[in-house]
């Protein structure tokens, strides 16, 4: 299951498989997906929007034109809000309005705004799903990269016999998960690095700094959702170990920099998201320093720079740094690319409170001969976004 901390838009258009959307919106919820609903004016024929705001815990949008809903998070603010949309029950007209490109209610605008993955579950009478104005509409969205979950056949509300029963809810849960399944790192190891060190001064004090390792975790999920064995070598941080990844815990530069070179060799790509202490203390007191002086100063020495250390290796994994620059973001960035010998390297503004500690980020990839710029988004998304440009480049494409 991949929907652990998924923001899924469920979209339930008109039809009598509505009901079965509210069962839907629990399961999506027991796999851990966070769930906002938005209904158009058909499926309120079938059920309440009160029912969908129980069962998801938010508000249920059905107005495109809705001042108050848009004074909290407006429409486009939910349609980048979603990592993906799902549309279940998805009726024969609304499929309609999806092919030829609508934007006339709340969720057809929403499903042209989000750049999400858009899936739908198709629900209508046998006939209505044979018909070859349907037919040519589910050929279009499928052309298109929607992903058309279904119809079923059996028995139908209508009392015939045929195609067009929504999936059940389990069904489409299972599905919508595999959707954030790529495979592009399939059979691969991948080491990553995350988070700060701690370098020790005396037992009870230490030189840190403000990393969150937010961005290192969500790519080790992300490449665990590609497919990777995912190992990751992790410094003090308050965030719980993605599901499916082994956690390697450590404090200073220095264990971080044994942990890393143990596994070294079993690993076909290493990304370097830790922010490694470039200095530490050249003696650590074996006692609390006291006190008494009136002046104190620390010498400190370097830290082992683990990327360049593993980017020096013979043979050697894939190699992923990350640059936190205030200033000059490409030229400092590929001259940390071609210094530590890299094969990409990920560059994002620090300045002004951007990058670190932070719950969205933008970042700037370069490598040899390429760019590519990753647009401010969550950490979660811009993750799965690096982890592709990765994937592609390690298959040469
Ligand atoms: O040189 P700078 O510290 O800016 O490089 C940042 C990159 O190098 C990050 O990918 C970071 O994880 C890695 N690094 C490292 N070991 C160090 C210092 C930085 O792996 N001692």
């Amino acid at each position: 299951m991949y929907l652990q901390g998924k923001h899924i838009l469920l979209g339930v258009t008109g039809g009598i498989a509505a009901y079965k959307a509210c069962e839907l919106t629990r399961r999506l919820r027991d796999a851990g997906a966070i769930v906002r609903v938005v209904m158009t004016r058909a499926a309120l024929e079938f059920v309440t929007p009160l029912s969908f705001q129980a069962l998801s815990g938010h508000p249920v949008r059905t107005d495109l034109f809705d001042e108050q809903a848009e004074a909290g998070m407006g429409h486009i603010e939910l349609a980048r809000w979603a990592d993906a949309v799902l549309v279940a029950p998805c009726s024969a007209d609304f499929m309609a309005r999806l092919a030829a490109g609508r934007a006339d209610d709340l969720l057809s605008t929403l499903c042209l705004a989000s750049d999400a993955p858009l899936a739908i579950a198709p629900a209508m009478n046998r006939q209505m799903w044979a018909n070859a104005a349907t037919q040519a509409n589910r050929d279009a969205l499928g052309a298109r990269g929607v992903s058309i979950f279904g119809p079923a056949s059996g028995e139908q509300a209508c009392g015939e016999t045929g195609e067009g029963r929504m999936l059940e809810a389990a069904e489409l849960v299972e599905r919508l998960s595999a959707l954030f399944a790529t495979g592009a790192l399939a059979g691969r190891t991948v080491l990553i690095s995350a988070g700060p060190t701690r370098e020790a001064l005396d037992p009870v004090r230490y030189l840190s700094n403000r990393s969150s390792g937010r961005m290192g975790y969500a790519l080790a999920e992300a490449a665990r959702e590609a497919g990777a064995r995912v190992l990751l070598v992790s410094g003090p941080v308050a965030l719980p170990t993605p599901r499916g990844v082994e956690r390697i815990e450590v404090e200073s530069a220095a264990q971080m920099f044994d942990a890393v070179m143990a596994r070294i060799d079993e690993v076909d790509l290493f990304i370097g998201a830790a922010a490694v202490a470039d200095y530490r203390p050249a003696a650590v007191a074996g006692q609390k320093i006291k006190k008494t002086a009136s002046q104190l100063t620390l010498e400190l020495e370097r830290t082992p720079d683990i990327l360049a250390a593993v980017a020096a290796r013979e043979p050697r994994p894939f190699v992923v740094g990350f640059a936190a620059e205030t200033q000059d973001l490409e030229a400092h960035a590929r001259d940390k690319l071609s210094r530590k010998h890299l094969d990409m390297i990920a560059a994002n503004d620090v300045s002004a409170g951007r990058g670190f500690d932070v719950e969205d980020n933008a970042l700037e990839v370069f490598w040899a001969d390429g760019h590519a710029s990753l647009p401010q988004q969550s950490k979660a998304r811009l993750a799965r976004e690096l982890v592709a440009l990765i994937a592609g480049r390690m298959s040469g494409a």
